[in-house]
């Protein structure tokens, strides 16, 4: 049977042209690649396609929900959606601390002004005011602030003191804004993840223009570059595995040799011509064609083909199905080791599993660890604070 591999897509125009050119070359008459069709979308009904390739539904919500009931009826979407709705810039700094992925240290902000249909009562768990001594203690200035969940260097602010960061806070609105430490860097690499397994890693310069910000070359030489790019793709792969995504970016500041983490929640990752160049687009149309042809091929119909992070995997998955905790499988690899019913016959487990205990511990560490915050803060207070906090507590 043919299988059929659609593609969701927005304004950009030179991806998906190739990308389709590209399925039906490989495909060979088998796999056949077009622009995903849609004239209705009716609950629980499947529209046919083995594997749909997402580039937009980050815009258009419509999309996001005709993705998530594909999924159900046995899609495989790239990237999956339930978790591109759950996923955000925060959690993934944290997520990479424990994946020991160097990343800069960063403080979330409740947003300036109340999110809509919201009241003062509905912020009685904020303390006002906010530990901002703490908080720019912390960080340091020059910092970067930025939306949590952003992207395309929207809302992306350099700010150079308290001062600065309050302008520039009074802007953002209703922008819930990650404040991190700016990464001085010697050298910086832009780093496309295809199927938690291709990896390709191109020298990048965020502050050329951006049509000239991949026309640079690496800064790190000999030896110390040869290492420098095996950490990146260890570090590119133990995020996304860890994530779920199949198509990602990770961007990555070089200082003093350490690669920090600066941007991996990219699920549809800028991938035209006119910007990234003609060599990485025709290494990125080139494998993202062969993930989605494997993808294809993996396809059972009437199965669940949703894949799913490790994160995720670990947290539900019953003890037995995984070899090490600490062992970050690629999809194949989690895919062999565990068995797949049809989706109608999917049961709950029997037994309750020692998740619970895990997530006590994991809780009982966070306390402690906020208690020890908590503590250290204290000392810091200074008569200063209110003077400050006054411009940032929500509107009232
Ligand atoms: N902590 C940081 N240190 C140094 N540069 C940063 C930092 N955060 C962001 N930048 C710069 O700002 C750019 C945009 O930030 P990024 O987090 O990638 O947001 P977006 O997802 O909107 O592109 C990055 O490409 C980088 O050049
Ligand atoms: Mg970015």
């Amino acid at each position: 049977m043919i299988k059929k591999v659609g593609i969701l897509f927005g304004m950009e125009d030179t991806f998906p042209w190739a990308f389709i050119d590209k399925v039906n070359e490989l495909g060979a008459g088998k796999i056949i690649a077009e622009p995903v069709k849609i004239d209705k979308l009716q609950q629980g009904i499947d529209y046919g396609y083995s594997v749909i390739f997402d580039r937009i539904s980050q815009e258009v919500p419509f999309y996001r929900a005709y993705l998530k009931n594909a999924a159900l009826q046995g899609t495989a979407i790239i990237n999956n959606p339930f978790w591109w709705s759950a996923d955000e810039k925060f959690f993934n700094n944290a997520l990479a601390l424990k994946l020991g992925v160097p990343v800069p240290k960063t403080v979330l902000l409740p947003s300036k002004e109340r999110p809509d249909n919201t009241t003062a009562t509905s912020f009685r768990n904020l303390e006002a005011p906010l530990d901002w001594d703490y908080m720019f203690e912390h960080i340091g200035f020059p910092a970067f602030m930025k939306p949590h969940d952003g992207g395309g260097w929207k809302n992306v602010y350099k700010v150079k003191s308290p001062e600065d960061l309050w302008e520039k806070f009074a802007e953002t609105e209703q922008l819930v804004m990650m404040l991190q430490e700016e990464i001085i860097f010697e050298d910086y690499y832009r780093v496309y993840s295809i199927g938690q397994k291709y990896v390709h890693i191109m020298p990048y310069a965020p502050d050329n223009e951006p049509h000239l910000r991949y026309e640079t070359t690496p800064k790190t030489t000999g030896a110390a570059h040869t290492k420098l790019m095996k950490t990146i793709k260890d570090y590119t792969l133990r995020l996304n595995k860890a994530l779920g995504y199949d198509f990602n970016t990770v961007e990555f500041a070089i200082r003093d040799g350490v690669p920090y983490a600066i941007d991996f929640c990219n699920p549809a990752p800028d991938a035209d011509v006119n910007s990234v160049g003609q060599e990485n687009f025709d290494w990125v149309v080139e494998h993202v064609a062969k993930y989605a042809i494997e993808k294809a091929k993996a396809h059972k119909a009437g199965h669940d083909n949703t894949s799913w992070g490790t994160f995720v995997k670990e947290a539900i998955a019953p003890a037995p199905a995984r070899k090490n905790k600490t062992t970050l499988k690629t999809a194949a690899e989690a895919k062999k080791s565990v068995k797949k019913e049809p989706i109608a016959k999917k049961k709950a487990p029997a037994k309750a599993k020692p998740k619970a205990i895990k997530v006590n511990t994991v809780k009982a560490k966070a306390a402690a660890k906020s208690d020890s915050i908590e503590k250290k803060v204290a000392t810091k207070k200074t008569a200063t604070k209110k003077a400050t906090v006054k411009k940032a507590t929500p509107k009232k």
